[in-house]
């Protein structure tokens, strides 16, 4: 029996280097696609590679997010079943959390549970890793709750660090193991898992 093909939405704040290679990863699949990227900032650069696929994007403001529950109405109206943060900076609402029960995963840019929390993102992760003078770095993918970086984890990868490695080679290293491994982990979730 054909399975029905699941939705993804991609929540993210920034450039979206991450929404582009999931995009990519489920273009053509007929498992799955990303139906849907969502954004706090109306003028980040994943909602351009968004327009550039041909995938609607929504805009949330910070008062509807956190005081109403009508972004579930979006996200039933794509037939979301599955919601990757990639980059998103907000903290997750409760009612979202519920939700999506173990379908929402994010990539935090760090071997949790160090280096985690709020504030804890982008290029102060990586400022943290080296004034510490870690060896190594890595990236978590985990389930959201309603706490930052919190939920449990999914997948881990590690990359070594050299001495004279700076803070943009560190997140360089780092976010080359985001993009190798985020899109396969989502699709063994969605794809290959009831
Ligand atoms: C990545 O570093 C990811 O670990 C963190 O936010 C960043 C997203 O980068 N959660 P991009 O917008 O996907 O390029």
């Amino acid at each position: 029996m054909k399975k029905t093909k699941k939705h993804i939405a991609v929540f993210a704040s920034g450039g979206g280097s991450n929404a582009r290679r999931i995009i990519e990863h489920f273009a053509g699949s007929d498992e799955a696609d990303v139906a849907l990227v969502v954004s706090n900032k109306a003028d980040a650069g994943v909602l351009n590679i968004a327009k550039e696929y041909g995938i609607p994007t929504l805009i949330i403001q910070r008062k509807a997010f956190y005081e109403t529950e009508n972004i579930l109405d979006d996200l039933r109206e794509y037939h979301i079943d599955f919601i990757a943060l990639a980059g998103f900076l907000w903290l997750v609402p409760a009612y979202l959390v519920a939700a999506y029960p173990d379908k929402m995963v994010n990539i935090h840019p760090a071997l949790l549970p160090q280096y985690g929390g709020k504030g804890m993102y982008g290029h102060f992760v990586h400022e943290a890793v080296k004034a510490a003078n870690e060896t190594e770095s890595g990236i978590t993918i985990h389930y959201v709750n309603t706490r930052y970086d919190e939920g449990s984890y999914i997948f881990q990868a590690k990359v070594g660090l050299s001495p004279e490695d700076t803070p943009e080679i560190i997140a360089q290293k780092v976010l080359a193991l985001e993009h190798r491994y985020f899109p396969k982990v989502i699709e063994q979730l969605v794809c290959h898992s009831e």
